[in-house]
């Protein structure tokens, strides 16, 4: 419930950000929806915006709050992108893709002038890799795939739905999330291993893409990392 608030506290003053006329991206997951929540609620008070969704989820949202969703190929830029986070550092590298989102939340947030990331106040480590890394890996061949990671050193599991059924994202490819067995002092060497395997179509690492970074805590006040 505390950590509820937190994400609708950061979702709440993202949304305070977005200004008429421009393009805005949706993260994906329960903080990203406090986020298009607050947008929906200000669209209905006269902003006028655009938005680019990371998923079907986020995209549908937005839709039943009347916001107008483009395709991101009828977009030239995303001006602002809001979005949430496994776990953050102090140097704004992330971990994401705890909803299985993160090769759209990549393009997209490659693709914006900002990312403003929103995140409870227990996402904020001293070191990324305490969460599972999700990568994302094309079903051809998916467990060969799996074994070069393996081989690597990088143990984990395939993602399963509820009912034990391989969990397949939006793009129809799979998901291996590694389980490091401590915190990374260096996760760009690992994200560099990784993603140059034959296969791999992104891992859940994010790095240099952090501009603004909200932090929301249980009693609903918020801290803004410029
Ligand atoms: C979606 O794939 C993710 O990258 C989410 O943005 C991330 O998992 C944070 O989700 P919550 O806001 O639900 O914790």
């Amino acid at each position: 419930m505390a950590i509820q608030e937190g994400k609708k506290a950061a979702g709440r003053k993202a949304a305070e950000l977005i200004q008429n006329g421009q393009i805005v991206g949706l993260g994906t997951g329960s903080t990203a929806a406090c986020f298009i929540d607050n947008l929906i609620l200000r669209c209905k008070q006269g902003l006028q915006i655009e938005a680019v969704a990371s998923s079907s989820a986020s995209a549908e949202q937005a839709r039943r709050g009347q916001l107008k969703i483009l395709d991101i190929n009828e977009v030239s830029h995303i001006d602002i992108t809001v979005d949430g986070a496994d776990e953050i550092d102090a140097k704004k590298r992330m971990v994401k893709g705890g909803g299985g989102a993160h090769v759209r939340e990549k393009i997209l947030a490659s693709y914006s002038r900002e990312v403003v990331i929103i995140v409870d106040e227990t996402k904020v480590v001293d070191a990324i890799g305490h969460a599972k890394v999700p990568v994302e890996i094309l079903r051809y061949g998916s467990l060969a795939t799996g074994k070069k990671l393996e081989e690597l050193g990088y143990r984990g599991h395939w993602r399963k739905n509820k009912d034990n059924s391989l969990f397949i994202t939006e793009n129809g490819n799979c998901l291996f999330d590694i389980a490091f067995s401590s915190p990374l002092l260096s996760p760009e060497k690992d994200h560099e291993k990784i993603i140059h395997i034959p296969g791999v179509i992104d891992t859940g690492f994010f790095f240099g893409y952090a501009g603004r970074v909200i932090i929301g805590y249980s009693d609903g006040s918020t801290k803004t990392l410029q």
